[in-house]
């Protein structure tokens, strides 16, 4: 285990925001969407359908290429790990780290470890490049992360975070006006459920910031909005979501005769909605010089 003193003013702000639940909440229990859930599968496989495009080409747009050391942390199934382990030979390496990395398949350049992501060593400026994409919501302490990322990377080395912003996702049509309510209240106590178990569904919007505040530079930000329409892999991952948290939104007032309607509703003609808004953060660790500038401020 790592010291893991993140230190900086990502971990005074993060004192602040962190881990605290909202009032009337339900009770904690840990990651919302397990690797071992036998739903998994699909939602791992529509977060590559949806999401590889946009994240793969913002990386290759930053210059991800041959040669660079790469770290993904939170991988999931590891379709962003597996497709840069590509990008980055020859001479390149990817390390693909999960808490339960048990559905990442080995690929040539890339290296698989169980790894918790707030607790475990990470080596000092290990990395070319870093990425993290929709787990850093999921964590507490998300903002000592930052700063243990920070200090993971090389000077000058890129990070690109990309994370939802799940607290607007509105429906666009709808048969009836009450389908339309019914699924809102479905959005909102599905974002209730992520924050009762330690996430913050919002954090998205705070993302740039953040880095900003663990000492990264040049923050680069592209908002993405995504349609949920019949047969997108959007509306896919929204119905993963329904099926994976069936049980607790039933814990939480939804009837079974409601779980049915909304999943008719949401597979049926005539229903389309937004995501909420996805931002794609790259940042830099400052060069070297720069580093020990910032160092010297805060002594
Ligand atoms: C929503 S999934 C995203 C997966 C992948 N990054 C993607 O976008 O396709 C979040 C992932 O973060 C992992 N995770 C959650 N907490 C973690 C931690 N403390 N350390 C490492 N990984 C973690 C989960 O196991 C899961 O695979």
């Amino acid at each position: 285990m790592s010291g893991d003193a993140a230190g900086g003013a990502g971990d005074r702000a993060g004192a602040v925001d962190e881990n605290r639940a909202p009032p009337g909440s339900v009770p904690a229990r840990g990651y919302v969407f397990d690797n071992d859930s036998p739903h998994s599968g699909d939602h791992h496989r529509y977060l590559e359908e949806a999401l590889d495009p946009l994240t793969l080409g913002r990386l290759t747009e930053a210059g991800a290429g041959p040669g660079m050391r790469c770290l993904e942390i939170g991988a999931g199934a590891g379709s962003v790990a597996r497709r840069l382990a590509g990008i980055v030979a020859p001479g390149g390496h990817v390390t693909a780290t999960d808490l339960k990395p048990g559905r990442i398949a080995p690929a040539p350049g890339l290296t698989v470890l169980a790894h918790d992501i707030v607790n475990d060593p990470l080596p000092d400026a290990g990395y070319d490049l870093i990425v993290a994409r929709l787990v850093l919501q999921h964590l507490p302490r998300r903002r000592a992360v930052l700063g243990r990322l920070a200090r993971a990377l090389r000077p000058g080395g890129l990070i690109q975070v990309d994370e939802f912003d799940a607290g607007h996702e509105p429906c666009l049509l709808a048969p009836t006006e009450d389908d339309a309510r019914l699924y809102e209240r479905f959005t909102a106590a599905k974002t209730a459920l992520m924050r009762a178990s330690g996430g913050d569904p919002s954090w998205g919007r705070r993302a740039p910031a953040a880095l900003r505040d663990a000492g990264f530079t040049g923050i680069d930000i592209r908002p993405h909005v995504l349609l949920r329409a019949p047969g997108t892999p959007a509306l896919g991952l929204q119905l993963h979501h329904l099926a994976h948290l069936a049980p607790r939104l039933a814990e939480n007032g939804f009837t079974p005769a409601e779980l049915a309607r909304l999943r008719r509703l949401m597979t049926g003609p005539g229903f389309a909605a937004a995501t909420g808004v996805l931002y794609s953060v790259q940042a830099r660790r400052p060069p070297a010089r720069e580093t020990s500038d910032s160092d010297r401020r805060n002594t």
